[in-house]
C-alpha cells in the first residue's frame, strides 16, 4: 500500500515540492494513455501520494491511444477518480485516437478535428478554472 505524504515523518523533498505546486495551482489536468481500459498506474500512483491538494480542485482530462476511441475508457475512470480524491471533475475532456498519426514529436496536432478539440478543451478549461477560482477568492473576501 503506498503511504500518503500526510503520513510520512520524512518524505522525499521532491513530494513536498509537488505538493507545494499542486496546492497553488488554480487548476490541473490529468493526461494518460490508455491501459487495458483504464489510465495509468504511474498516474494513480502520484495520485495516492496526496490528500487535500486535489480537494475543491478543478481537474480536466485528456487520454489517448493508438485506436480510434482515444482512450475513452481512461478518460471515464479518470472522471471518477477525480471525483474520488473531492476534485471538480470539469465535463469536456480531450481525447486524442490513433496517437502515433496524431501529434508530430512536437505534440503538434496534425489533424483539423483534433486542433479544434484542442482549442475547444483548452477554453473551457480556462472557463471552468476561472469560476472556481474567482469563487474562492470572494469566499476569502467575505471570510476575511
Ligand atoms: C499494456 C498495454 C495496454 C493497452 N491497452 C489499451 C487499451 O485498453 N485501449 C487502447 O485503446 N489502447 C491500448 N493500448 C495502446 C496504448 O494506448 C498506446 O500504445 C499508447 O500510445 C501508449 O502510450 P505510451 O506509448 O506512452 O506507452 C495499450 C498498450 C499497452 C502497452
Amino acid at each position: 500500500m503506498p503511504d500518503r505524504l500526510k503520513d510520512m515523518p520524512d518524505p522525499p523533498a521532491g513530494l513536498l515540492d509537488l505538493s507545494e505546486k499542486l496546492s497553488h495551482a488554480d487548476g490541473i489536468v490529468f493526461v494518460s494513455p490508455e491501459y487495458n481500459n483504464s489510465y495509468s498506474g504511474a498516474l494513480k500512483n502520484t495520485v495516492d501520494y496526496f490528500t487535500k491538494e486535489w480537494a475543491r480542485k478543478p481537474i480536466g482530462v485528456v487520454a489517448g491511444s493508438s485506436g480510434i476511441q482515444g482512450g475513452i475508457n481512461a478518460s471515464n475512470l479518470m472522471q471518477l477518480l477525480i471525483l474520488a480524491i473531492n476534485g471538480y471533475a470539469m465535463h469536456t475532456k480531450l481525447l486524442v485516437p490513433e496517437l502515433e498519426k496524431s501529434l508530430d514529436e512536437n505534440g503538434v496536432p496534425q489533424n483539423e478535428r483534433l486542433a479544434k478539440n484542442i482549442t475547444k478543451f483548452a477554453d473551457d478549461f480556462l472557463w471552468f478554472t476561472e469560476a472556481i477560482a474567482n469563487q474562492k477568492k470572494q469566499d476569502a473576501e467575505n471570510a476575511g
